[in-house]
Protein backbone atom coordinates (compact mmCIF):
# COMPACT_ATOMS: atom_id res chain seq x y z
CA UNK A 1 0.00 0.00 0.00
CA UNK A 2 1.40 3.24 -1.17
CA UNK A 3 0.60 6.62 0.17
CA UNK A 4 0.56 9.63 -2.48
CA UNK A 5 -0.22 13.02 -1.48
CA UNK A 6 -1.49 14.82 -4.55
CA UNK A 7 -1.31 18.74 -3.34
CA UNK A 8 0.02 22.57 -2.93
CA UNK A 9 3.75 23.76 -2.07
CA UNK A 10 3.76 27.49 -0.86
CA UNK A 11 6.32 29.96 -0.16
CA UNK A 12 4.52 31.42 2.89
CA UNK A 13 5.84 35.10 3.62
CA UNK A 14 4.73 35.32 7.43
CA UNK A 15 4.32 38.90 8.90
CA UNK A 16 4.38 39.54 12.54
CA UNK A 17 1.36 41.64 13.44
CA UNK A 18 0.05 43.54 16.25
CA UNK A 19 -3.30 42.59 15.14
CA UNK A 20 -4.93 41.62 11.79
CA UNK A 21 -5.33 44.48 9.49
CA UNK A 22 -8.99 45.81 8.72
CA UNK A 23 -9.85 46.85 5.39
CA UNK A 24 -8.67 50.29 4.91
CA UNK A 25 -5.90 50.17 7.41
CA UNK A 26 -1.94 50.31 6.97
CA UNK A 27 0.20 48.92 9.87
CA UNK A 28 4.07 48.12 10.31
CA UNK A 29 5.03 44.46 10.35
CA UNK A 30 7.45 43.82 13.18
CA UNK A 31 8.94 40.88 12.02
CA UNK A 32 8.49 39.11 7.95
CA UNK A 33 10.27 35.56 7.55
CA UNK A 34 9.62 32.91 4.78
CA UNK A 35 8.48 29.48 5.42
CA UNK A 36 7.98 26.29 3.18
CA UNK A 37 3.97 25.28 3.42
CA UNK A 38 1.32 24.56 1.60
CA UNK A 39 -1.41 22.56 2.97
CA UNK A 40 0.06 19.43 0.48
CA UNK A 41 3.57 20.05 1.37
CA UNK A 42 2.36 20.41 5.23
CA UNK A 43 0.31 17.41 4.96
CA UNK A 44 2.76 15.37 3.35
CA UNK A 45 5.69 16.29 6.15
CA UNK A 46 3.15 15.80 8.67
CA UNK A 47 2.63 12.26 7.24
CA UNK A 48 6.51 11.69 6.97
CA UNK A 49 7.27 13.16 10.75
CA UNK A 50 4.58 10.65 11.64
CA UNK A 51 6.66 7.49 10.22
CA UNK A 52 4.55 7.04 7.04
CA UNK A 53 6.21 7.11 3.53
CA UNK A 54 4.57 9.09 1.63
CA UNK A 55 4.71 10.50 -2.34
CA UNK A 56 4.70 14.28 -2.88
CA UNK A 57 2.61 15.08 -6.24
CA UNK A 58 2.64 18.39 -7.85
CA UNK A 59 4.33 21.78 -9.27
CA UNK A 60 7.30 24.48 -8.10
CA UNK A 61 7.89 27.21 -10.05
CA UNK A 62 11.50 28.83 -10.69
CA UNK A 63 12.04 29.60 -7.21
CA UNK A 64 10.90 26.57 -5.23
CA UNK A 65 14.18 24.92 -4.88
CA UNK A 66 14.16 25.38 -1.35
CA UNK A 67 10.02 23.60 -1.24
CA UNK A 68 11.66 20.40 -3.16
CA UNK A 69 14.80 20.22 -0.62
CA UNK A 70 13.06 20.65 2.45
CA UNK A 71 10.42 17.92 1.14
CA UNK A 72 13.76 15.76 0.87
CA UNK A 73 15.21 16.58 3.94
CA UNK A 74 12.34 15.55 5.66
CA UNK A 75 11.68 12.09 4.11
CA UNK A 76 9.05 12.90 1.51
CA UNK A 77 9.48 10.87 -2.06
CA UNK A 78 9.81 14.14 -4.67
CA UNK A 79 9.53 11.63 -7.81
CA UNK A 80 6.60 13.68 -9.18
CA UNK A 81 7.43 17.24 -8.28
CA UNK A 82 7.68 19.26 -11.16
CA UNK A 83 9.58 22.20 -11.78
CA UNK A 84 8.46 24.75 -14.31
CA UNK A 85 8.63 28.26 -15.46
CA UNK A 86 7.09 30.77 -13.51
CA UNK A 87 6.37 31.72 -10.10
CA UNK A 88 5.71 28.56 -6.92
CA UNK A 89 2.82 28.87 -4.70
CA UNK A 90 3.24 31.43 -2.21
CA UNK A 91 1.13 33.08 0.58
CA UNK A 92 1.02 36.34 2.45
CA UNK A 93 -0.04 35.27 6.22
CA UNK A 94 -0.15 37.44 8.88
CA UNK A 95 0.19 36.31 12.36
CA UNK A 96 -1.23 38.43 15.75
CA UNK A 97 0.54 38.28 18.90
CA UNK A 98 -1.91 35.54 20.21
CA UNK A 99 -0.60 33.30 17.30
CA UNK A 100 -3.95 33.70 15.45
CA UNK A 101 -3.49 34.34 11.58
CA UNK A 102 -5.05 35.38 8.14
CA UNK A 103 -3.67 34.08 4.62
CA UNK A 104 -3.78 35.38 1.73
CA UNK A 105 -3.03 32.78 -1.24
CA UNK A 106 -1.49 32.67 -4.45
CA UNK A 107 -1.97 29.78 -6.56
CA UNK A 108 1.24 29.71 -8.87
CA UNK A 109 2.82 26.85 -10.00
CA UNK A 110 -0.07 24.87 -8.13
CA UNK A 111 -2.59 25.97 -10.69
CA UNK A 112 -0.58 24.74 -13.25
CA UNK A 113 -1.53 21.07 -12.96
CA UNK A 114 -2.56 19.55 -16.06
CA UNK A 115 -4.90 16.35 -16.77
CA UNK A 116 -2.19 14.94 -18.60
CA UNK A 117 0.46 15.14 -15.49
CA UNK A 118 -2.65 13.51 -13.23
CA UNK A 119 -2.80 10.82 -15.80
CA UNK A 120 1.32 10.38 -15.43
CA UNK A 121 1.29 10.31 -11.70
CA UNK A 122 -1.63 7.73 -11.23
CA UNK A 123 0.01 5.47 -13.50
CA UNK A 124 2.33 4.47 -10.44
CA UNK A 125 -0.51 3.77 -8.62
CA UNK A 126 -3.24 1.16 -7.85
CA UNK A 127 -6.27 -0.17 -6.13
CA UNK A 128 -5.25 -0.47 -2.57
CA UNK A 129 -3.13 2.97 -2.21
CA UNK A 130 -4.45 5.88 -0.41
CA UNK A 131 -4.66 9.23 -1.97
CA UNK A 132 -4.71 12.46 0.43
CA UNK A 133 -6.01 15.85 -1.05
CA UNK A 134 -6.38 18.96 -0.36
CA UNK A 135 -8.28 22.49 -2.70
CA UNK A 136 -5.37 23.88 -3.66
CA UNK A 137 -4.28 22.52 -6.63
CA UNK A 138 -6.00 23.15 -10.18
CA UNK A 139 -7.80 19.67 -11.85
CA UNK A 140 -8.86 18.18 -8.33
CA UNK A 141 -12.11 16.71 -9.68
CA UNK A 142 -10.30 15.04 -12.20
CA UNK A 143 -7.83 13.66 -9.76
CA UNK A 144 -10.59 12.69 -8.02
CA UNK A 145 -12.52 10.81 -10.58
CA UNK A 146 -9.20 8.81 -12.26
CA UNK A 147 -8.05 7.80 -8.16
CA UNK A 148 -11.67 6.61 -7.65
CA UNK A 149 -11.76 4.91 -11.37
CA UNK A 150 -8.06 2.91 -9.78
CA UNK A 151 -9.75 1.64 -7.02
CA UNK A 152 -7.62 4.34 -4.45
CA UNK A 153 -8.74 5.58 -1.17
CA UNK A 154 -9.80 8.91 -1.17
CA UNK A 155 -9.23 10.95 1.71
CA UNK A 156 -9.89 14.97 1.22
CA UNK A 157 -9.22 18.28 3.52
CA UNK A 158 -11.63 20.01 1.28
CA UNK A 159 -9.39 23.23 2.15
CA UNK A 160 -9.45 26.43 1.42
CA UNK A 161 -13.57 26.13 0.88
CA UNK A 162 -14.47 27.38 -2.47
CA UNK A 163 -16.40 27.08 -6.14
CA UNK A 164 -14.32 24.66 -7.54
CA UNK A 165 -14.89 22.20 -5.33
CA UNK A 166 -18.88 22.28 -6.14
CA UNK A 167 -17.19 20.73 -9.34
CA UNK A 168 -15.99 17.76 -7.24
CA UNK A 169 -18.11 14.38 -6.85
CA UNK A 170 -17.57 13.85 -3.10
CA UNK A 171 -19.78 10.73 -2.52
CA UNK A 172 -16.03 9.00 -4.51
CA UNK A 173 -14.63 10.64 -0.50
CA UNK A 174 -13.59 7.63 1.88
CA UNK A 175 -12.72 9.94 4.70
CA UNK A 176 -12.88 14.07 5.28
CA UNK A 177 -11.34 16.21 7.10
CA UNK A 178 -12.51 19.55 7.98
CA UNK A 179 -13.38 22.13 10.27
CA UNK A 180 -16.86 24.29 11.69
CA UNK A 181 -16.37 26.54 8.66
CA UNK A 182 -15.72 23.57 5.82
CA UNK A 183 -18.54 21.70 7.09
CA UNK A 184 -21.16 24.22 7.36
CA UNK A 185 -20.02 25.13 3.57
CA UNK A 186 -20.77 21.16 3.03
CA UNK A 187 -23.49 21.03 4.75
CA UNK A 188 -25.58 24.32 5.24
CA UNK A 189 -25.37 23.47 9.26
CA UNK A 190 -23.85 25.31 11.79
CA UNK A 191 -23.91 22.76 15.28
CA UNK A 192 -21.22 20.11 15.00
CA UNK A 193 -23.41 17.44 15.61
CA UNK A 194 -25.59 18.41 12.34
CA UNK A 195 -22.72 19.25 10.25
CA UNK A 196 -22.15 15.41 11.32
CA UNK A 197 -25.35 13.89 10.87
CA UNK A 198 -26.08 15.67 7.74
CA UNK A 199 -22.94 14.82 6.49
CA UNK A 200 -23.64 10.86 7.30
CA UNK A 201 -26.80 11.50 4.94
CA UNK A 202 -24.97 13.02 1.91
CA UNK A 203 -22.29 10.52 2.11
CA UNK A 204 -23.37 7.74 4.18
CA UNK A 205 -20.02 5.41 3.30
CA UNK A 206 -17.62 8.56 4.42
CA UNK A 207 -15.59 9.14 7.96
CA UNK A 208 -15.36 12.23 9.04
CA UNK A 209 -13.30 14.40 10.94
CA UNK A 210 -14.87 17.83 11.83
CA UNK A 211 -12.09 19.95 14.04
CA UNK A 212 -13.83 22.76 16.31
CA UNK A 213 -10.76 24.63 17.40
CA UNK A 214 -10.55 25.23 20.90
CA UNK A 215 -13.13 22.72 21.28
CA UNK A 216 -11.27 19.57 20.28
CA UNK A 217 -11.71 17.13 17.25
CA UNK A 218 -14.80 14.63 16.57
CA UNK A 219 -14.43 10.98 14.42
CA UNK A 220 -17.32 9.98 12.93
CA UNK A 221 -17.60 5.82 11.23
CA UNK A 222 -20.27 3.73 10.74
CA UNK A 223 -19.34 2.30 14.71
CA UNK A 224 -19.95 6.06 16.37
CA UNK A 225 -18.63 9.05 16.94
CA UNK A 226 -15.41 9.85 19.12
CA UNK A 227 -14.20 13.33 20.79
CA UNK A 228 -11.44 14.58 21.90
CA UNK A 229 -10.42 17.86 23.41
CA UNK A 230 -6.93 20.12 22.83
CA UNK A 231 -3.71 20.11 24.76
CA UNK A 232 -3.82 23.42 25.69
CA UNK A 233 -0.72 25.67 24.67
CA UNK A 234 0.83 29.05 24.34
CA UNK A 235 -0.38 29.16 20.80
CA UNK A 236 3.07 31.54 18.60
CA UNK A 237 1.46 30.63 15.35
CA UNK A 238 -1.10 28.36 14.41
CA UNK A 239 -0.21 27.96 11.06
CA UNK A 240 -0.30 24.21 10.01
CA UNK A 241 -1.63 22.83 13.15
CA UNK A 242 -4.84 21.36 10.65
CA UNK A 243 -2.16 19.86 8.52
CA UNK A 244 -0.42 18.34 11.53
CA UNK A 245 -3.64 16.76 12.50
CA UNK A 246 -4.15 15.85 9.37
CA UNK A 247 -0.91 13.96 8.54
CA UNK A 248 -0.82 12.32 12.59
CA UNK A 249 -4.41 11.31 12.04
CA UNK A 250 -3.84 9.38 8.91
CA UNK A 251 -1.15 7.87 10.10
CA UNK A 252 -2.60 6.43 12.99
CA UNK A 253 -5.32 4.89 10.51
CA UNK A 254 -2.54 3.20 8.38
CA UNK A 255 -0.78 2.21 11.47
CA UNK A 256 -3.81 0.48 12.52
CA UNK A 257 -4.32 2.40 15.91
CA UNK A 258 -7.69 2.92 17.56
CA UNK A 259 -9.00 5.90 17.01
CA UNK A 260 -9.54 7.34 21.01
CA UNK A 261 -5.72 6.80 20.61
CA UNK A 262 -5.41 8.18 16.98
CA UNK A 263 -7.11 11.67 17.45
CA UNK A 264 -5.09 12.06 20.85
CA UNK A 265 -1.69 11.43 18.99
CA UNK A 266 -3.25 14.19 16.37
CA UNK A 267 -4.17 16.77 18.99
CA UNK A 268 -0.97 16.55 20.75
CA UNK A 269 1.11 16.84 17.59
CA UNK A 270 -0.88 20.21 16.40
CA UNK A 271 -0.30 21.29 19.69
CA UNK A 272 2.91 21.16 19.25
CA UNK A 273 2.74 22.83 16.03
CA UNK A 274 0.93 25.54 17.50
CA UNK A 275 3.82 26.10 20.18
CA UNK A 276 6.15 27.12 17.60
CA UNK A 277 6.79 29.65 14.19
CA UNK A 278 5.87 28.63 10.83
CA UNK A 279 4.29 25.72 8.89
CA UNK A 280 6.77 22.67 7.85
CA UNK A 281 8.79 24.25 10.92
CA UNK A 282 6.73 23.45 13.01
CA UNK A 283 5.87 19.98 12.67
CA UNK A 284 7.10 18.02 15.31
CA UNK A 285 8.58 14.59 14.77
CA UNK A 286 6.46 11.29 16.45
CA UNK A 287 9.37 10.71 18.85
CA UNK A 288 9.01 14.52 20.11
CA UNK A 289 5.30 13.94 19.88
CA UNK A 290 5.22 10.34 22.37
CA UNK A 291 7.38 11.99 24.65
CA UNK A 292 6.23 15.41 25.39
CA UNK A 293 3.95 15.65 28.30
CA UNK A 294 1.16 18.51 27.98
O1 LIG B 1 -2.67 25.26 6.26
C1 LIG B 1 -1.62 26.19 6.29
C2 LIG B 1 -1.13 26.47 4.90
O2 LIG B 1 -2.17 27.09 4.19
C3 LIG B 1 0.03 27.42 4.84
O3 LIG B 1 1.27 26.79 4.93
C4 LIG B 1 -0.21 28.15 3.53
O4 LIG B 1 0.73 27.88 2.54
C5 LIG B 1 -1.63 27.79 3.09
O5 LIG B 1 -1.62 26.93 2.04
Amino acid sequence: MKVLNFGSLNLDYVYQVESILIPGETQASKDRKTFCGGKGLNQSIALAKAGIPVYHAGMIGEEGDILLETCRDNGVNTEFIRKIQGPSGHTVIQVDKDGQNCILLFGGANRSITREFVDQVLENFEKEDIILLQNEISELDYVIDRAYEKGMTIILNPSPYDKGLEKCDLSKVSLFLVNEIEGYQITGEKEPDKILSRIKEIYPDARVVLTLGGDGSVFQDHTGIYRQGIYKVKAVDTTAAGDTFTGYFISSLIDGLPVEEGLKLAAKASAIAVSRPGATASIPMKEEVLNTIL
